[in-house]
């Protein structure tokens, strides 16, 4: 290693005392967090006001200590806000750069403020902070989404598109119904993101190192201090676990998955082959080649963000399944995968929030597209079955009357009674109500079914639901 290869003075270091030699520059930009972890500064202030306060209640700091360790860090945070923090990657990470700074500030008392802990418990401790008030920040998005989507739904809860099973045209369903499955999806999304709160929500603080503390720490006041529920129970495991950040995670890429496939069907309704939805300009962008084009490239970019979702989920799975208790640096790399889920999640939250309730449906193509490929052939069974056909027997007969009708270039209800009558004695004059869309729709009248007016009461349970959060 040569000279100018090596950093400052050991001594610099909060734990230099046992060193004989400077780190290595390289390994010291290699190791240190601050460039990301920063993003905890206001946090780890957080849990080292509690900490403190704790110390100086059970009598391990003074009143006085604690008064001028509690003013040092609320000037560090007026300057971390201020954006004139003086961050430093030789104190390696934010809980020792802030922790150096008061000592700057206060002189020999912020020595004391690292007593009957570590940077284990305090990292495990400023991420769940961090993490609940992003979880609060994506709840809050998430209900803004979904009430944007019951009221759209309740605005389109007559209107009658195709509904498709691989992606053929199948049977009729009404909009509205259509939008109430993604609000599905996102309320199961939001029920996974408040339990997943529930284990957040747990303080590790105490559990200092790994083994506890010889102080005589109260780790429930701290818990209580932070709004936490409660204290984590075994310290081995809270400096090590991780498991919270991997929850989120895969709630978010369950979240994204979900917006995924809103995207690309918002991407399909946009193009001129479908032309069911008009999706308003300043969601779009256009070619630089092609004056024609309006992109849909919101839709587009969270589906492609997805990936990225993914991606971290996998990660941090794979950075904690060799791990041996208890605390190890490779922890280190949990924050950038979880930060950017966190941060993803939010925009694309954001994104369709604001998109969502500017859709405006083309009713008139969703129509005519819903008339095309037999979509009520089913309804044509079900009416011969009422009539005491065999429902195997009705499948068979609907299939031949509906290749009669592609030779003559017709749809079902486009055929005369006696052409129909030739499959079936059974086919009255009455078939043509069933055979319209609005009586397909009106017909799948039960809980869950695509009628209007069960579209309208699920909206309005949708909407207790969401007044109830
Ligand atoms: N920057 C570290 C992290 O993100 C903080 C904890 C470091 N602890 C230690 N013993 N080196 O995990």
């Amino acid at each position: 290693m040569s000279k100018d290869n090596t950093s400052s003075n050991p001594a610099a270091k909060l734990w230099g005392g046992r060193f004989s030699e400077a780190t290595d520059a390289f390994v010291e930009r290699f190791t240190a967090s601050v460039t990301f972890d920063q993003r905890m500064a206001l946090e780890d202030i957080q849990g080292s006001l509690a900490h403190a306060q704790m110390l100086s209640e059970v009598g391990v700091l003074t009143e006085d200590e604690f008064r001028q360790i509690a003013g040092g860090l609320k000037g560090i945070a007026a300057e971390i806000e201020a954006g004139e923090f003086p961050w430093s990657v030789q104190l390696e990470d934010v809980h020792m750069n802030i922790e150096a700074r008061l000592t700057d500030r206060i002189g020999a008392t912020g020595k004391k403020l690292h007593t009957g802990r570590s940077r284990n418990d305090q990292v495990a401790t400023d991420i769940r902070l961090w993490l609940r008030g992003r979880i609060d920040r994506i709840a809050a998005e998430l209900t803004r989404l979904q009430s944007g989507l019951v009221e759209l739904a309740e605005r389109e809860a007559d209107t009658i598109m195709p509904g498709f099973t691989h992606l053929q045209s199948a049977q009729p369903v009404t909009f509205g119904h259509h939008l109430l499955a993604w609000n599905e999806m996102l309320q199961r999304d939001f029920e996974r993101l408040r339990d997943c709160r529930v284990r957040v929500n747990r303080s590790p603080l105490g559990a200092a190192a790994l083994a506890g503390t010889s102080y005589p720490i109260d780790r429930a006041r701290t818990a209580e201090l932070l709004g936490f529920d409660a204290p984590t129970e075994n310290s081995l495991d809270s400096v090590s676990d991780r498991d919270f950040a991997i929850e989120f995670c895969a709630f978010a890429a369950l979240l994204l998955t979900h917006l995924s496939r809103a995207s690309e069907e918002l991407v399909l309704w946009a193009s001129s082959q479908f032309d069911f939805i008009d999706l308003p300009d300043r969601f779009c962008t256009g070619s630089s080649i092609m004056p024609q084009k309006k992109n849909p490239d919101v839709p587009e970019l969270v589906r492609g963000k997805t990936g990225r979702v993914n991606g971290h989920l996998v990660a941090l799975l794979t950075l904690m399944k060799s791990q041996p208790l208890a605390y190890n640096k490779d922890n280190q790399e949990d924050k950038e995968p979880l930060f950017d889920a966190a941060d993803t999640a939010l925009d694309c939250l954001r994104a369709f929030a604001d998109m969502v309730p500017a859709l405006k449906a083309k009713r008139e193509n969703m129509l005519a597209a819903a008339g095309k490929g037999f979509s009520t052939a089913t309804d044509l069974a079900d009416y011969l079955v009422r009539r005491g056909v065999a429902f195997r027997d009705a499948h068979e007969i609907v299939g031949q009357s509906v290749s009669f009708a592609i030779e003559q270039q017709k749809d079902l209800a486009e055929l005369t009674l006696a052409q129909l009558r030739q499959f079936s004695d059974q086919i009255g004059e009455d078939v043509f109500e069933v055979l319209t869309l609005e009586g397909s729709v009106a017909a799948r009248d039960h809980i869950g079914g695509t009628a209007p007016n069960q579209v309208r009461a699920a909206c309005v349970r949708a909407r207790e639901l969401l007044g109830k959060r």
